[in-house]
């Protein structure tokens, strides 16, 4: 199995560390475009292998997609990040050309890879890559409702004093700070409602702390976080690699599901190792449902500006 990430940042060194950990892949190639950085960090990574006992090999490149030639999947994580204050969308002027162009050198060598987007603003360049590269839709997962889950059950978990192994909780929608629908309904604590847990106020501020849990750090950060995103995409890796067939919030291609086409959306999908396999239908509730149009709108509006871009 080969992996490639593109752009040694801080999310894509820190999913490339992950999926190291994890030993997810044989061969793990980090590419950057400035120059040493992708082999600097993966000589760094590849000295702790001693440490924490993995066999995964990390090779770095300056731009040279040779190297990432036969990727079975490829995280693209290119992309300059939000600053405080900034929302994901504002990204989306730079951000969509490197997109676009990395998707393309990517396609040209690994013509069969499944390619899991991160770069912001997530919703529009996972559409950008669906639409520019023509793969089969199934092929394009955009990574943004594991890592918004695993926020909503942080959140949850230190409102209820509990674990957040012990919640299932899910984030549907767009990755934005006004477009992701934690599913409040929806969420248990092992398979009983967490409204026998929290009253509805509580509940209305776990979702509201988890729709600006990435603007939250970027304000205490200076930056966009990187070790939730980086861990949410290792988590996809894996269940790509190990064809695990789990249920997973991610952002894909909808041809009517949910009520919406054209659009790239998160919605939950079984994933596995042809990439996003069935969407599920969760039978949201009407209020829920005006939620998700309300979003898709949003979104659409950004991914028209991809036209104005004409990229
Ligand atoms: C976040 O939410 C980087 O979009 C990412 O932190």
């Amino acid at each position: 199995m080969k992996v490639t990430v593109v752009g040694a940042g801080a999310v894509g060194a820190t999913c490339a560390d992950n999926i190291a950990r994890r030993e997810l892949c044989e061969e793990l190639v980090l590419l950057d475009i400035k120059e040493g950085f992708a082999e600097g960090k993966a000589m760094d990574m590849m000295q702790t292998a001693p440490l924490l006992k993995f066999d995964t090999r990390i090779t770095g490149t300056t731009n040279d997609y040779k190297k990432t030639a036969g990727s079975n999947v490829v995280v693209i994580t290119s992309g300059i990040p939000r600053k405080p204050g900034m929302t994901r969308e504002e990204l989306i002027g730079i951000n969509a050309g490197i997109v676009k162009n990395v998707t393309d050198n990517i396609l040209q060598h690994s013509p069969d890879a499944i390619v899991v987007i991160i770069s912001n603003p997530m919703d529009t360049m996972t559409y950008l890559a669906l639409k520019s590269s023509k793969l089969p839709k199934n092929r394009i997962i955009g990574m943004g409702g594991i890592l918004d889950s695993s926020r909503f059950k942080f959140y949850l978990s230190q409102a209820m004093k509990c674990s957040p192994q012990d919640l299932q909780a899910v984030v549907i929608g767009g990755h934005g700070d006004t477009t992701m629908i934690p599913l409040t309904r929806l969420a248990t604590y092992h398979g009983t409602p967490v409204s026998k847990y929290l009253d509805p106020e509580s509940l209305k501020k776990v979702a509201a702390d988890t729709m600006v849990g990435g603007a939250t750090l970027t304000g205490l950060l200076g930056t966009s976080a990187w070790y939730a995103p980086g861990a949410a995409g290792a988590d996809l890796v894996e269940a790509i690699v190990r064809d695990e067939k789990r249920l997973a919030p991610c952002c894909v291609s909808l041809e009517g599901e949910y009520g919406q086409k054209d659009i790239c959306l998160g919605v939950p999908v079984v994933i596995g190792k042809k990439g996003w396999e069935k969407i599920v239908d969760y039978d949201l509730d009407d209020n829920e449902k005006a939620l998700f149009a309300k979003s898709a709108d949003a979104v659409r509006n950004m991914n028209g500006v991809l036209t104005s871009l004409a990229v």
